[in-house]
């Protein structure tokens, strides 16, 4: 996979991108990391490469020419024409489903804006995916460019030591990751799930998937629509739900209990 990331702040790509199993993926050829300096491309002499929008309004645009010769020099060497991914507020949201994809890729280009934006021009003629890492705004987008190579790069064959990991992880199934244990067994009166010191690996097996499914029921319930259960596990989810609207109906019990206390005490007074 070679990553090639247009921009006017290189030294925050490589500097960010050269660290633990990234770093480790490069050394070993698996992933190239090129940052193009958009600046490098201005036409004028002070390498200015903003400019007011036409109709007013507040901010600067990067200009298209400037952009688009850093485009052309990364694409004019590769044999295809590249997937270009824009990283702006207003794109697709980016996901896991997003990122085994485009590690299918040999090439992939990022186009960091600055300022207020770039000239729509040059978008429309370059960028094939315009992605969002969510629903904020930062002040550019090498932040959210790395986080997508860091994301991209774990599903590049061979960049994860443990060729497992990748596939029983959180999202993967449209289920969150089970929880992990380490020693020692017991750290501040914690003990490990018993489960998991039984050396009974089907049991353990059964235990994480039901652990996934009550993660998943509990912090993101918006993924079960996509998530394949089965009866038994719609039952658990289901239980689940019974149990927090009846902890619910009985904490909303309590707070009128006390209301109607504190209400009777003012009566008397
Ligand atoms: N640039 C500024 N905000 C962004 C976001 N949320 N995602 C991608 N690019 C951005």
């Amino acid at each position: 996979m070679n990553f090639h990331v247009l921009t006017l702040f290189p030294e925050m790509i490589l500097d960010g991108m050269h660290t633990s199993i990234i770093g480790r993926a490069m050394e070993k050829d698996l992933l190239t990391i090129e940052a193009v300096n958009i600046r490098d491309f201005a036409f004028n002499k002070h390498q200015k490469v903003d400019d007011y929008p036409y109709g007013g309004g507040a901010g600067m645009l990067m200009q298209a020419e400037p952009v688009y010769l850093a485009w052309e020099s990364v694409a004019s060497k590769l044999a295809a024409r590249p997937r270009t991914v824009y990283l702006t507020p207003q794109g697709k949201v980016f996901d896991q489903k997003m990122a085994v994809e485009l590690a299918q890729e040999e090439d992939l280009i990022f186009l960091c804006g600055h300022y207020e934006g770039i000239d729509e021009r040059v978008l429309e003629e370059v960028v094939t995916d315009p992605v969002s890492i969510g629903d904020y705004v930062l002040t550019g987008g090498e932040l959210p460019a790395m986080v997508m190579m860091d994301a991209i790069s774990r599903m590049v064959p061979g960049v994860l030591t443990n060729a497992a990991s990748g596939e029983s992880e959180s999202f993967s199934e449209n289920l969150l990751e089970y929880p992990q244990y380490s020693r020692p067994e017991v750290w501040h009166e914690r003990a490990v799930p018993p489960v998991l010191l039984s050396g009974h690996h089907e049991n353990v097996d059964k235990w994480r998937r039901e652990q996934s499914v009550i993660r998943t029921a509990m912090y993101r319930p918006d993924l079960l629509g996509k998530a394949k259960l089965s009866p038994k596990e719609w039952q658990l989810v289901h239980e689940l739900k019974k149990k927090t609207v009846t902890e619910k109906e009985s904490e909303t019990e309590q707070l009128q209990k006390a209301i109607s206390g504190q209400e009777e005490k003012d009566e008397n007074i």
